[in-house]
């Protein structure tokens, strides 16, 4: 059984009198104990399809199940199975971040969780925080407690929309580690981020959604393997001395999507034995070679591939 069965699920917005397709039939299954990544630029419908999934959106066709219970016939039992990070951060100020935790066990139905709430709490480093209000918080502090909130039921599936959009590289790294452990430890994650070394280092697989569609779904291995993408940056000296980069060169010339210093250039490699051939190319033609730098595709590469060019967002 899957953790999450995603099929053909549709959403359509109505928005200023026009209709505007959000997710345009989605289907992917999430299996258990995977670190898996959603990922696509502002808009694509990443926010829409976790609000499906947690059940505080309704989907206009299709169906999501949570570990084998509807989302929307059997929400209690699917809503238990899952803890969720929103993108926005909502909280009631009233509330010191110890009550806030303890009422959400409440509304789960757990009593005497405070040995699970010191430890999240011990987990994201919020122990020093705990008798704090709520609105006395820090935004990074807030995040915290919006992740610490999600996991206060121990769900076997964890959705992550933007966690650490805007937050120090401190908290990054306490979340990671122990979000982590907990995917060691079986549980299921989801994550959306636009930070995609992240999602790189954490996911197994990953699906990429455009405009409301999937557009790639694969192990991360195999996306990157997709493309064939080493290259070879070489910026040439811009002395009289110097030679500009012969023709011979120029089938080979990656087009840069940003103005880059004059006479540097990226050239597409497949594998490090060509390098050789073409430092004699330039060398022939007169070319002195300033710097060199190899670089392997990495996740960037590919999303940009597939979206086909402009910045991830
Ligand atoms: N409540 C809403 N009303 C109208 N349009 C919405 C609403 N929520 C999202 N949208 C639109 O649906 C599309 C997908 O948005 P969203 O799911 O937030 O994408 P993502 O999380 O990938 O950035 C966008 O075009 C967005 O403007
Ligand atoms: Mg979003």
């Amino acid at each position: 059984m899957a953790a999450i069965q995603i099929s053909n699920v549709q959403k359509s917005y109505q928005s200023a009198g026009k209709k505007l397709q959000a997710l345009g039939g989605v289907s992917l299954a999430i299996e258990e104990g995977e670190f898996f990544g959603l990922l696509g630029p502002n808009g694509a419908g990443k926010t829409t399809l976790i609000s499906i999934i947690a059940g505080l959106n309704r989907a206009d066709s299709g169906q999501v199940l949570v570990q084998g219970h509807d989302v929307v016939r059997d929400y209690r039992a699917a809503r238990s199975k899952l803890g969720v990070v929103p993108q926005e951060l909502v909280f009631d100020p009233f509330f010191t971040v110890r009550e806030t935790l303890r009422l959400q066990s409440g509304y789960f139905g757990i009593k005497n969780n405070d040995a699970w709430i010191d430890e999240v709490m011990e987990n994201l480093d919020l122990t020093n925080k705990a008798d704090a209000n709520m609105r006395a918080l820090s935004g990074g502090m807030k995040r915290r407690v919006l992740v610490a909130q999600a996991l206060v039921h121990k769900p076997p599936v964890i959705i992550l929309d933007e966690p650490t959009a805007g937050v120090d590289v401190e908290l990054r790294q306490t979340l990671w580690k122990f979000i982590s452990r907990l995917n060691r430890e079986g549980h299921t994650i989801v994550l959306t981020t636009h930070y995609l070394e992240e999602a790189q280092a954490l996911c197994n697989r990953v699906a990429m959604l455009k405009a409301g569609k999937v557009v790639a779904l694969d192990t991360m291995s195999a996306l990157i393997k997709r493309i064939s993408g080493s290259q070879m940056k070489v910026q040439l000296a811009q002395s009289a001395l110097s030679a500009p980069l012969p023709s011979s060169l120029h089938n080979l010339i990656i087009p840069a999507d940003t103005q880059a210093e004059a006479n540097s250039f990226a050239l597409r490699i497949t594998n490090y034995a060509e390098v050789e051939p073409i430092l004699a190319n330039l060398r022939q033609a007169g070319c002195v070679v300033e710097d060199l730098q190899l670089q392997q595709a990495d996740l960037e590469d590919v999303f940009l591939q597939i979206m086909g060019g402009g910045n991830p967002q």
